[in-house]
């Protein structure tokens, strides 16, 4: 069952029945000021920092799911609402055109989520309303643009009221430390205009504001005025009475409602603005007169003032709309495929670039106040947005880069404000370095910018201790060659990508952290995993390491690459040593020296990393071991919603592998459908030549594809989810955390480098489709470096040999380079065979 469909055209996504099996999404903003948004309205907004710059509160594991958001009230003044307060008042009388709160009875329902905007609208009564919430570019602020048309045949009294709960800046603080918090609220009113400046008579030098484009018949600041003793959002006193309190918090709860009186003729519409907005002052200039406790509001209302226009606010809007179509225009295709077509062109690009700006912070399942932005999953995250923000990759990189440590290991995560690597979490988790050295590769690969390298980056933030970056790829390498375990695979330390698999951690105790209550020496658990992933990031070095020319030259050059070859090499026989299980790769040794992901299990036998990565390493590519170990992945790991993480599923708890078996069976790493690494078995596919079988693991997890079981699946349709519940778990085929993923790059990965083949290297674009049979071509742009390439793929054969020419002249092999005569477009046609 569907809840809505694509409007592929528009770019959006059109829920068409409030009632989603869960809140439905979207993010406002890409620079420094975002919100998140339900399609009911639902969400909050911060700036930068979820937990530290929350500007409107919002509560997790509220009942419903999603109440607390950006809501507006219409209010009907010549109806009377029922009698309150038990049963009766809502729906009659006044209604919520997003359906929440009041959840009356609405006609045309639509929510349309777009790129970064979302326009909620219904009817009721005959009064159609609809809003329009967006972030301008370059603007810590969001608009709501409110358009109320009287539909009927009579003029329309109506009285509308706005509605947001203001957080008292620190996510967390926010919800715990009630006994200071109910004493700390205060807001200014002027003009029309709520500021809330809890905290800013002290150190902050910040503030927020809610503004109206009309005159006000009244307001609200203090939320339990607003809505009345024992009273939630859906029946707040002041809309059911017709008239604002123009109340001023003083402490507890500061809220944010204007009240408006119109009166529309029959047919007429009415647009109404509101801004809600954060802005600073400069410290010494805080306040207005300089001796008085009073918001020196010079700077900010001429901002207010812009953005309350409509033909400015227009403006603005049309400006999102061109800045989305150019970042989409990196990589659009037309395939035989629609699901392919709208993921790769708009809503997986789309997600990595909310995956980009949020990391793994704030989503309806990360509550924006628990972690900073992990190590392994931004650089990840990169392969995913590199093509739409060059400039901000690279930004990214070093501040990534300036986490590490002198040993070229990394925090795990690090802070979004102070950019320093976080304490609590620490090191050791031993794959992390290596996905610097794949992000670095790819953003070269992406822009030529070979000068990154050459940037002076310290070690943990330290100043004196600035290297080069590219020291810091070669010491990720020497980081994995330091710590090498007894069967001279790398030690695992932490956990590897699987941050669940903790072989060093034996916790018997409620409440320990798997990943940080490190109890074992540490010397004898080792990472298949991480093998394959050395293997893949010495692969790389030594093709960074042949084109840098700082190196030397040709012959020094190929020196340092032949070491990372044969480093390469050399973990390549030891993974065939000790590494194969016969049918598939090992998954790792525990601190035992007992094999983990192995027919010798009892469970646990089969785990999906391994075969994926060590194929997209190259490994087993001369021996068969990668045909078989995809093979074993098909036989035993494929289920009609994706690819299982592992089989059998842990049936019970065991101390020596830590959390993967503190889910139930069926569920995140226990032997889910892990999105994030079902697309390394696509490419893997790919790399054997097995295009049929990429493109059906494809589909079988792109949310597109699973729009018709919404129902089942559950969490939207336009964006990916970090896990669908295995086929062990009662829920098979249902998904959840949506939205802040390396899924997203990942997907995006194997569907525009791998399958469709269209990939940066170092010395051009190469063009490598392995498509299914069945498909009789595709045509492609890609911009690359200030070249627009259009490709014309077409199938002449049943193979993956790909013939290449450019307008019309053949060339050989399948790496198109870069221009030489200044072309900006060039036109590319592939013929497979
Ligand atoms: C989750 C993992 C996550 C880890 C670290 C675990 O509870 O299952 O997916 O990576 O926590 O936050
Ligand atoms: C989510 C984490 O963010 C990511 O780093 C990890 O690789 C996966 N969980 C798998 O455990």
């Amino acid at each position: 069952m569907k809840y809505g469909y694509f409007d592929d055209q528009a770019r959006e996504y059109v829920i068409a029945r409030p009632d989603t099996p869960l809140p439905w999404i979207n993010y406002l903003g890409c620079e420094d000021y975002f919100g998140l948004i339900s399609n009911t309205a639902g969400g909050y907004s911060f700036f930068r920092d979820a937990r530290l710059r929350r500007i409107t509160r919002y509560r997790y594991n509220n009942v419903p799911f999603d109440v607390g958001g950006r809501y507006i009230y219409i209010r009907d003044n010549t109806l009377t609402p029922g009698p309150s307060p038990i049963g009766r008042g809502r729906g009659e009388g006044f209604w919520s055109p997003s359906w929440q709160p009041t959840q009356c009875s609405l006609e045309d329902y639509t929510c349309r989520h777009g790129l970064g905007y979302t326009t909620i609208g219904s009817t009721y009564a005959g009064i159609r309303a609809e809003t329009r919430y967006f972030v301008p570019l370059g603007q810590n602020l969001e608009i709501w643009q409110l358009t109320i048309t009287n539909q009927r045949l009579t003029p329309a009294d109506l009285s509308i009221f706005s509605s947001i709960e203001f957080c008292l800046w620190d996510g967390l603080d926010d919800q715990t430390n009630f006994q200071r918090n109910f004493s700390i609220g205060q807001v200014e009113i002027e003009d029309e205009v709520i500021y809330h400046k809890s905290e800013y008579r002290e150190r902050r030098n910040h503030f927020a504001y809610f503004a109206c484009s009309e005159p006000l018949a009244g307001y609200d600041t203090q939320r339990d005025t607003f809505l009345g003793p024992y009273r939630g959002w859906d029946r707040p006193a002041a809309v059911e009475r017709g008239q604002s309190f123009n109340s001023e918090a003083h402490g507890w709860a500061v809220m944010g409602s204007h009240h408006v009186k119109i009166v529309l003729a029959a047919g007429e519409s009415r647009e109404i603005r509101f801004v809600l907005g954060y802005h600073e002052n400069p410290q010494e200039d805080k306040f207005a007169p300089p001796n008085s406790q009073t918001i020196n509001k010079h700077t900010v209302k001429p901002i207010i003032a812009k953005y309350l226009n409509k033909s400015n606010t227009d403006a603005a809007f049309a400006g999102l709309r061109k800045y989305w179509d150019s970042l989409l225009s990196a990589y659009q295709v037309q395939s035989p495929d629609e699901h392919t077509n709208r993921m790769v062109n708009i809503w997986n690009a789309y997600q990595c670039m909310a995956t980009f700006n949020m990391s793994r912070s704030a989503s309806f399942y990360e509550s924006g106040i628990g972690r900073g932005l992990g190590f392994r999953d931004s650089n990840q995250d990169l392969l995913g947005f590199v093509q739409m923000v060059p400039e901000r990759a690279r930004q990214r990189m070093l501040e990534l880069a300036a986490t590490m440590l002198p040993s070229g290991g990394a925090y795990h995560q690090y802070q979004p404000l102070t950019k320093r690597g976080n304490n609590d979490v620490g090191s050791n988790f031993n794959d992390d370095p290596h996905w610097m050295i794949i992000a670095v590769s790819a953003y070269i690969k992406e822009t030529g910018d070979w000068d990154v390298l050459n940037e002076r980056v310290p070690y943990d933030n330290a100043p004196g201790s600035e290297t080069s970056l590219y020291e810091h790829l070669e010491r990720a390498i020497q980081y994995t060659l330091d710590r090498l375990g007894p069967h001279g695979l790398p030690l695992i330390g932490r956990a590897d990508w699987n941050d669940c698999l903790n072989l060093n951690c034996f916790s018997d105790t409620p409440g320990q952290s798997f990943q940080t209550t490190t109890n074992k020496e540490g010397n004898v658990a080792e990472s298949v995993f991480i093998a394959g992933l050395f293997v893949h990031a010495c692969r790389e070095m030594a093709k960074v390491a042949t084109r840098y020319q700082r190196l030397g030259d040709a012959g020094q050059r190929n020196q340092i690459a032949n070491r990372f070859t044969l480093l390469a090499d050399q973990m390549t026989q030891t993974i065939y040593a000790h590494g194969w299980d016969g049918e598939w790769f090992v998954r790792a040794y525990d601190d035992f020296g007992h094999k983990v992901g192995s027919k010798d299990c009892e469970e646990g036998q089969i785990f999906i990393e391994p075969q994926g990565y060590c194929v997209i390493a190259g490994i087993g590519l001369e021996n068969g071991y990668a045909q078989k170990a995809l093979d074993s992945v098909n036989k035993h790991l494929a289920t009609r919603h994706g690819i299982l993480l592992q089989q059998p599923a842990f049936s019970q708890y065991y101390l020596y592998l830590g959390e993967i078996s503190s889910y139930p069976p069926g569920y995140k790493e226990n032997a889910s459908i892990f999105c994030h690494n079902n697309p390394w078995v696509m490419a893997a596919e790919t790399i054997v030549g097995n295009g049929d079988r990429a493109l059906d693991y494809y589909l079988r997890i792109n949310p597109s594809a699973r729009e018709e079981i919404s129902d089942l699946h559950r969490t939207e349709p336009y964006v990916y989810s970090q896990m669908i519940a295995g086929r062990d778990a009662p829920t098979h085929g249902e998904a959840k955390n949506s939205w802040l993923t390396g899924t997203a790059a990942w997907n995006y990965v194997a569907i525009t480098q791998y399958i469709l083949g269209i990939r940066p290297t170092f010395d051009g674009l190469m063009v490598a489709p392995v498509i299914p049979l069945r498909w009789k071509g595709f045509k492609a742009t890609r911009k690359l470096q200030g070249v627009t390439y259009h490709i014309e793929v077409i199938r002449q054969g049943p193979g993956n040999t790909v013939s290449l020419s450019i307008d019309g002249q053949p060339i050989a092999g399948n790496v198109v380079p870069r221009p030489t005569g200044g072309e900006k477009s060039v036109r590319l046609t592939a013929v497979l065979c």
